[in-house]
């Protein structure tokens, strides 16, 4: 038998369609090179934004048509989107045999097997928390990955959310905040050193809060991890910056193996929409902790998320978030239209900037965080920075991988060079990638 698995959305995302590929080599399975060649095909869906929830249905629909060649081909639809349609998706894509949302992700083999037996659709979304077998003490557990795909690995330490951000449907669909116990992601992590993994990125939808109510914390966890021998280059991602604190800032001066890199996410430049978004801290609030980060490592790359057009935002405030991008200086940004989400707080205001005002305030901010983050690329050039190889890349005889501050390098190399740390001159900057040669011996 074999599975193939296609995963929309975050790295949260990837990592659980890695514990889903884990539990099905347990159960017998192989995977499949290509979709057309499996017996069992999941779609990971996102459901984040109205345009990522559609991509993932409309691939479910794709595959589902699949079986008009192979009537015996089982389709499934996991993760986010599916947690948050449920009995729908059935009607949503006739034909769909399994909806199973993430808290599913480890029962996934014996839910195509009850498929098969009953010969009907199945349902798995009961989340951790809400009362179901799994809760908050016992939430459905996060297993330990054992075939990691090379090099780098993404590793959870926590599962949900309780910020309750008012345009984020993740609470609703990924259940309460629990935090994984530290000596159970630091045997991981050591598992996965013993496997030749050298870099760990540590997941959470707000790792700051890590551990809150339990004692631990996170900066202490990122010791822990750090120190763990084989294991050269930690991140992490991602960071809420009302839990930003000043002890972990420092570990970014005193942790070697922490890259100077953080994903912390503002949203929007003014003080009336972070209000509405409820996102606990104001613009101010935000530009002092990037500036307590900088001073704590000088040059670390800062990169954000932000929405446009959200409900009311005014010139004004538009304005405000371009001046906020303008005033810190971001190594890379992700920007939205703001799509209101099922469930959520803002799903009740008026949706009321058009679409074509979404679509203009996004490109002018688009515009300049492009040319912002090709200037921060250009600035590498003729620099010599360690790269660890991460893979091959499209270009024969060359691989890809990535510096410290995370910016992709390509350059010459071959498949034994993965897994190394290699010093990379670099000689171009491309918009989202850089070009270099390793660098002559000294
Ligand atoms: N509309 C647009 N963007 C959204 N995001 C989350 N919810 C929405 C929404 N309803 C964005 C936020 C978040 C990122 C993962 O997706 O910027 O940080
Ligand atoms: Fe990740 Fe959120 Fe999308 Fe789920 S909804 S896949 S948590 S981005």
């Amino acid at each position: 038998m074999k599975y193939f698995i296609d995963t929309f959305g975050c790295q949260m995302n990837v990592r659980d369609s890695g514990e889903m590929a884990d539990a099905l080599r347990e159960a017998g399975y192989e995977p499949a090179e290509a979709p057309g060649e499996a017996d069992l095909i999941l779609v990971n869906t996102c459901t984040v934004r109205q345009k990522a929830a559609h991509k993932g249905v409309s691939a479910v629909g794709r595959y589902v048509a699949l079986k008009k060649e192979n009537p015996k081909l089982v389709v499934g639809a996991c993760g986010c989107y599916a947690q948050e349609a449920g009995e729908r998706l059935l009607q949503e894509v006739r034909g769909v045999d399994i909806v199973a949302g993430p808290d599913a992700k480890g029962q996934i083999a014996s839910l195509v097997e009850e498929r098969r037996g009953t010969k009907k659709p199945v349902v798995a979304t009961e989340l951790h928390g809400s009362g179901g077998g799994a809760s908050r003490d016992s939430p459905a557990p996060t297993s330990r990955r054992r075939t990691p795909a090379g090099p780098t690995a993404l590793v959870t330490i926590m599962q949900g959310c309780d910020n309750y951000c008012s345009f984020c449907v993740v609470p609703y669909v990924r259940g309460p905040e629990v935090s994984r116990p530290p000596d159970e992601i630091v045997a991981e992590v050591r598992d996965l050193a013993a496997m030749g993994v050298r870099e760990v990125t540590l997941l959470g939808q707000n790792v700051n809060s890590y551990g809150a109510g339990t004692g631990a914390d996170f900066a202490a966890l990122l010791d822990l991890v750090c120190a763990v021998s084989g294991i050269a280059r930690v991140r992490f991602t991602t960071s809420h910056p009302k839990d930003l604190t000043e002890r972990l800032a420092e570990r970014f001066a005193t942790l070697p193996a922490l890259m100077p890199q953080i994903h912390l996410p503002v949203q929007s430049g003014s003080d009336t929409v972070l209000a509405r978004m409820n996102r606990k801290h104001t613009r101010g609030d935000y530009l002092d902790k990037v500036t307590m980060l900088r001073r704590h490592r000088p040059g670390i790359a800062v990169t954000t998320d932000i929405i446009v057009g959200f409900p009311g935002e005014t010139a004004g405030d538009f304005a405000a978030t371009i001046s906020l991008v303008r005033e810190v200086v971001f190594d890379g940004a992700f920007s939205f239209k703001y799509s209101p989400r099922p469930g959520t707080a803002a799903s009740r205001l008026d949706d009321d900037v058009p679409p074509d005002e979404k679509s203009r305030r996004l490109s002018v901010l688009q515009e300049i965080l492009d040319r912002m983050a090709f200037e921060r690329s250009r600035a590498l050039v003729g620099a010599a920075v360690p790269v660890l190889v991460e893979g091959p890349a499209r270009d024969p005889g060359t691989v890809f991988g990535r510096t410290p501050c995370n910016r992709v390098v390509n350059f010459v190399g071959n498949g034994h060079d993965i897994g190394a740390i290699l010093e990379v001159d670099v000689n171009e900057a491309l918009a989202h990638s850089l070009l270099g040669m390793p660098s002559p011996p000294r």
